[in-house]
């Protein structure tokens, strides 16, 4: 959702550090990107509409010791030259991620004043704002803009004859990496360079000052504060393909690791009892999340079920932030969220939090908006994901719920058939053949759905939204039970569907399903664990043989399998599985 990177350094070459800082951070946002650096006859801006490596040719003449940049995720005003930033007004230039609320008010304001946007953004308005609030101080000036601010941001601006820049965060994260002679500024870790290894993770309402010298850090009143840096291993942060023609394809690759580490780091660092008194001793269980980590909330549920004899709900976190349950109180959220930076997992935990409610935050970034509002924390060990689709995390994701569920039992034997699945991850994705038959057939599908009852179908939710993400085929996924209430109408020759059969006890019922689609003439193929199943269908239609596995444990090598069809699907289309269309990474806006 926009990615924004600042550079400080005593040495030149900002503008080329700034913009390999762009390269790595541009999962965050591609449809347009700029950089400005500071020279000596003031401020020199560079921006296009397109990627990133637009800018390659302009980056390396343009040297300089002080930059910002910026890569889009477009929400105001379409991608294009004008409404790339950075954007520029006097003194001041500033890129920015998130959404100013009231750009608007701000707008007619300025122009009252003279001041007149040229683009269509809600950003140009910082812009303005400080260049009108200017008299001579760029920290004052930033400062006063920002307490005139709505909304989420996290800016960097350069100011005309100021060796620095100045960073803000409010809601959209901001990190500073340290490495000798060097300050480099960015949305995420990632995008640091790795001799950065001390980092600084800017607290909401922050403002920090950034020099080749030094940092120091304000509130908007600019009072002066304190932050202390964190060691990051980089090794766990590293953005590199590592030989795999995409990231997708090498995440997936590392389905089996994330489990095990996940499991590892859980039982090595876990606060089981704590996590046991929470689920014994709360009223009512949510958990919550946006996309793929819902997703991982709708398996985890029956996990939480199971192992509790109770009922647990989930809930879409950009709906339960509007429509919280009537008491907060004795609640136990569990939020789940690879980026911990998502905008409405954040605000629908806060408001539950602020209600009265405990919180556990499952995450893969141990230094996101999400821990901060967390009571506890267990992490997704998933490492550096970059691919806008999720899929390892989604793995961590719910080897973390999963034993989180076993807390009031034996986490270690938990642990244990973890370690039993991850065996088993690698010996699917070991069955390369039936994963590209399978692109083959949804390839030439106008639609797929993808069908299955209680954990099959939750399973089935998560590959729908992969296949669609990063394919751009139509796809959804129903409870087989579902279809001949309506979506048996969409079924003819040139729809798929993917039948999951995991769960033993609703088997027969997900074979009629087969058979419902089979006789209108529907393409049909099967995914299960389970060999009867395969026998009674193998010889009419094409049938995806798993691993054996407990039926609870199915959801994973399901994903597994149906990650990479996916993204084999995506790249017979000629997709970028890594940056479909129209979407980002870490979703810091509503
Ligand atoms: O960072 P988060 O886990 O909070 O992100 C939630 C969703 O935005 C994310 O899972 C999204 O749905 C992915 N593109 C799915 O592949």
């Amino acid at each position: 959702m926009c990615g924004i990177i600042g550079y400080a350094g005593l040495v030149g070459g900002a503008a080329e550090r700034v913009y390999e800082g762009l390269l790595r951070l541009e999962y965050r946002g591609y449809d347009s990107a700029g950089i400005s650096v500071l020279g000596e006859g003031g401020i020199t801006t560079i921006k296009r509409s397109g990627r990133v490596s637009c800018l390659e040719k302009a980056a390396r003449e343009l040297g300089g010791n002080i930059a910002i940049g910026h890569t889009r995720w477009a929400t105001h005003g379409a991608p294009s030259d004008v409404n790339a930033h950075p954007h520029n007004c006097g003194v001041f230039s500033v890129v920015h991620n998130g959404i100013i609320e009231n750009y608007s008010e701000l707008k007619e304001e300025l122009a009252a004043q003279g001041k007149k946007c040229v683009s269509e953004t809600d950003s140009e308005v910082v812009a303005l704002l400080a260049d009108s609030l200017y008299c001579g101080d760029p920290l004052a000036a930033v400062a006063a803009a920002v307490r005139r601010l709505r909304g989420s941001f996290a800016l960097a601006v350069l100011c005309s004859g100021f060796n620095g820049f100045i960073a803000v965060r409010q809601k959209s994260p901001v990190a500073i990496g340290v490495s000798s002679g060097a300050y480099f500024a960015a949305s995420d870790v990632p995008a640091l360079p790795d001799e950065a290894e001390d980092v600084y993770f800017l607290e909401d309402g922050d403002i920090a000052v950034v020099t080749p010298e030094g940092i120091a850090f304000y509130d908007s009143a600019l009072n002066g504060q304190k932050r202390i840096s964190c060691r990051i291993l980089r090794g766990q942060f590293t953005a590199d393909k590592g030989g795999y023609a995409h990231f997708m394809e090498k995440e997936t690759a590392e389905d089996a690791r994330t489990v095990r580490d996940t499991a590892e780091a859980f039982l090595r660092s876990a606060d089981v009892g704590g996590i046991a008194n929470l689920l014994k001793g709360a009223d009512e269980i949510i958990i919550t999340g946006c996309g793929t980590a819902y997703n991982a909330g709708l398996i985890a549920r029956r996990y939480f079920e199971e192992a509790l004899c109770r009922r647990v709900s989930v809930e879409i976190a950009s709906e339960l932030r509007y429509y919280p349950p009537p008491s907060g109180k004795n609640t136990l959220v569990i939020a789940v969220s690879q980026s911990g930076e998502t905008a409405d997992t954040v605000e629908a935990t806060l408001r539950l939090r602020e209600g009265g409610a405990s919180v556990i935050a499952v995450t893969n970034c141990g230094y996101s908006a999400i821990t901060r509002i967390a009571h506890m924390v267990v992490p997704v060990c998933a490492g550096a994901e970059i691919c806008v689709a999720a899929t390892k995390s989604y793995m961590g994701q719910l080897a973390a719920l999963y034993l989180i569920s076993r807390c009031t039992g034996d986490v270690a034997a938990a642990a244990e058939e973890l370690e039993g699945v991850a065996e088993k991850l690698e010996e699917v994705l070991s069955q390369e053949e039936r994963a590209v038959a399978l692109s083959e057939l949804f390839a030439v599908s106008f639609a797929v759905f993808f069908l299955g009852r209680g954990l099959d179908y939750d399973a089935a939710v998560e590959a729908s939204l992969k296949l669609k993400e990063v394919s751009y085929i139509f796809s959804d996924a129903y409870p087989s039970g579902e279809l001949k209430h309506g979506t048996l109408a969409l079924v003819d020759e040139n729809t798929s569907s993917l039948i999951i059969i995991c769960q033993p006890q609703t088997a027969k019922k997900s074979v009629s399903a087969v058979h419902e689609v089979l006789c209108r003439g529907g393409e049909v193929a099967v995914l299960t664990t389970l060999p009867d199943v395969a026998r009674e269908l193998e010889d009419f239609l094409p049938v995806w043989l798993l691993p054996p596995v407990e039926p609870r444990l199915a959801p994973f090598l399901c994903a597994a399998a149906l990650q990479r069809t996916a993204y084999l699907t995506a790249v017979r289309l000629g997709r970028n599985p890594d940056k479909p269309r129209n979407l980002a990474k870490s979703v810091t806006v509503e």
